[in-house]
C-alpha cells in the first residue's frame, strides 16, 4: 500500500512554486468543449482529477495533449454525450460537463458524481436551474439524463451561492437564446476563472465574481488561450504548513488577490509576511496563537477547503481555538488521526474544540480525503518523529507534487 513518510518537528525553510488551481482548471477543461476547435491552456495542474476529466473528455470524442504544463483540447471531434460510471465517479468536478454537453450538444447523460466524501453533495440546484433554462431532465437511480431542443436564457436564483450549480448553469447559458441572470451565485475566484476564460473564447458575460452574473447567449464561440491562475488552497496549505511548524516559507506565483481571507488569520496567529512581485514570504514562530472563533463561509468567507490544513495548525497553536464547519457536515473526518498523534481537539455539532499542545507525536495515520489528507501532512510535518499517511492518493488528486514541494521547504518526505 502506498504511503507518504515524513521525518517531523523542525521549522520550515525553503522556497515552492505554486501550481495551477484545481478548481479553476476542471470547469475549463469542461467549458472547452463549447468551443469546436481548440483550446490551449497553460499553468495547468498535472494532477489526478485533471487526468481523469482528460480522459472523460478523450472517452467523449476530443483530443488532447499536454506540451509542458500546456494543455491542449481539439473538441471539434466530440460526438458523444454519455458518459460512463467509471470515470463520472472518480470526482465531483464531472457534474460540471452537463452544463457544456447541453451547451454543446443538447444533450447529457451524466452517472452521479463522486469526489470527496465530505458531506451529502446534492445537485438539485444545478438541475432545478437548468429546468429554469427549458431542459428536460430525468433522474434515474444510476445516472441524471438532460436535454433541451433549444436552452433559453432565464432568471435563476440560487437559494445557496453554489460553486458547481453556478458553473453549470453558466455553461449552459454560453451558448443559449437570449439572456440568462443567475442571482445568488457563488464568487469564488474559480468562478471569476471560469467567466474569463468563456470570455476569452467568446462568451458575453457581466458581472462575474459578484453575485449577479448575466450572461448573453451567443451563437458560437472561438479557439482560445487561456493562463490558468495559481491554486489559493495549495498556496494556503504550504502557509498552513508554515504555521503548524514554525520558520520562513516563500511562495512563488502565489495568487494574492485571491488569498484576501486567509493572511488576516495567519496574522492573527502570530505570522508576518513580506510581499514581493511575485513572491509571498510568511515567517512563524516556533508555536503560533490560537484563532478565538472561526467558521467556514462561502467566498469571501474563509474557504471550507483550508478548514482541515488549519485545524492541523492549530493542534499545537497557544490556547484554545473553536473552529466551525458551515458549508459541508462531514469535514471533520480527520480529527480522530489528529487525536492519534495527540491533540487535544473535541468536537461538538458541527465545531472543533482544539486546545492547543506543545509536541505532537508522529504514527500512522490515514487519508480519507483530498484536503484532510493535506492536513495530516501538515500535522505530520510539524511532529516530533515519524509519520506514515495512506491513503495519499487523495491527495495527489489535488497536488501536483507535493512531496517535492513540501522537501524544498525543508521537510524530511518521502
Ligand atoms: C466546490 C469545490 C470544493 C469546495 C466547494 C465550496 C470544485 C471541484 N470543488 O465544490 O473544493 O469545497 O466548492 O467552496 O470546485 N449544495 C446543495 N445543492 C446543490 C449544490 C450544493 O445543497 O445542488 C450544497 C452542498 O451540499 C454544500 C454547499 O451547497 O453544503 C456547497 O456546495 P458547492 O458550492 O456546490 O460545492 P461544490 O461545487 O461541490
Amino acid at each position: 500500500m502506498e504511503y507518504l513518510e515524513i521525518e517531523g518537528g523542525k521549522p520550515l525553510c525553503g522556497q515552492v512554486r505554486i501550481q495551477g488551481s484545481k478548481n479553476a482548471a476542471l470547469p475549463i477543461l469542461s467549458a472547452a468543449i463549447l468551443n469546436r476547435g481548440r483550446t490551449v491552456l497553460h499553468h495547468c495542474p498535472r494532477i489526478q482529477d485533471v487526468k481523469e476529466m482528460c480522459k472523460i473528455l478523450s472517452e467523449l470524442g476530443c483530443r488532447i495533449g499536454w506540451e509542458g504544463d500546456s494543455l491542449w483540447i481539439q473538441a471539434d471531434t466530440l460526438d458523444s454525450f454519455v458518459i460512463s460510471k467509471y470515470h463520472a465517479e472518480k470526482m465531483r468536478s464531472s457534474i460540471t460537463l452537463l452544463g457544456s454537453l447541453l451547451g454543446r450538444l443538447g444533450q447529457a447523460c451524466i452517472p452521479y458524481p463522486g469526489g470527496c466524501v465530505i458531506g451529502e453533495r446534492p445537485i438539485d440546484l444545478h438541475l432545478k436551474g437548468l429546468e429554469k433554462m427549458g431542459v428536460q431532465v430525468k433522474r434515474t437511480e444510476e445516472q441524471v439524463e438532460a436535454q433541451s431542443t433549444g436552452i433559453q436564457g432565464a432568471r435563476i436564483f440560487l437559494s445557496f451561492p453554489s460553486v458547481g450549480a453556478t458553473e453549470n448553469l453558466l455553461l449552459a447559458a454560453v451558448l443559449a437564446q437570449g439572456t440568462t441572470w443567475i442571482e445568488g451565485a457563488a464568487r469564488e475566484p474559480e468562478i471569476l476563472e471560469l467567466c474569463r476564460f468563456l470570455e476569452a473564447m467568446g462568451a458575453c458575460i457581466e458581472g462575474a465574481g459578484e453575485s449577479c452574473i448575466r450572461v448573453m447567449g451567443v451563437k458560437e464561440l472561438h479557439d482560445a488561450e487561456y493562463t490558468i491562475a495559481s491554486d489559493r488552497i495549495v498556496a494556503g496549505t504550504y502557509l498552513m504548513a508554515a504555521a503548524a511548524c514554525g520558520g520562513e516559507a516563500a511562495l512563488l506565483q502565489a495568487p494574492l488577490s485571491h488569498m484576501q481571507e486567509i493572511l488576516p488569520v495567519l496574522r492573527g496567529m502570530g505570522a508576518s509576511f513580506t510581499i514581493e512581485p511575485d513572491m509571498l514570504v510568511i515567517r512563524a514562530p516556533e508555536r503560533c496563537r490560537r484563532v478565538e472563533n472561526l467558521h467556514t463561509a462561502p467566498y469571501p468567507g474563509f474557504a471550507t477547503d483550508m478548514q482541515s490544513p488549519l485545524l492541523a495548525a492549530l493542534c499545537r497553536a497557544e490556547g484554545t481555538s473553536r473552529l466551525t464547519e458551515n458549508v459541508f457536515e462531514a469535514r471533520f473526518k480527520i480529527v480522530e488521526e489528529l487525536q492519534a498523534m495527540g491533540a487535544q481537539i473535541h468536537v461538538e455539532n458541527n465545531t472543533a474544540v482544539v486546545q492547543g499542545v506543545s509536541q505532537l507525536q508522529g504514527c500512522n495515520v490515514e487519508a480519507k480525503e483530498l484536503r484532510g489528507g493535506a492536513a495530516l501532512c501538515i500535522a505530520a510535518a510539524s511532529a516530533r518523529g515519524t509519520s506514515r499517511i495512506y491513503g495519499c492518493q487523495y491527495i495527489f488528486r489535488g497536488y501536483e507534487d507535493i512531496i517535492g514541494d513540501l522537501k524544498s521547504l525543508g521537510i524530511v518526505i518521502q
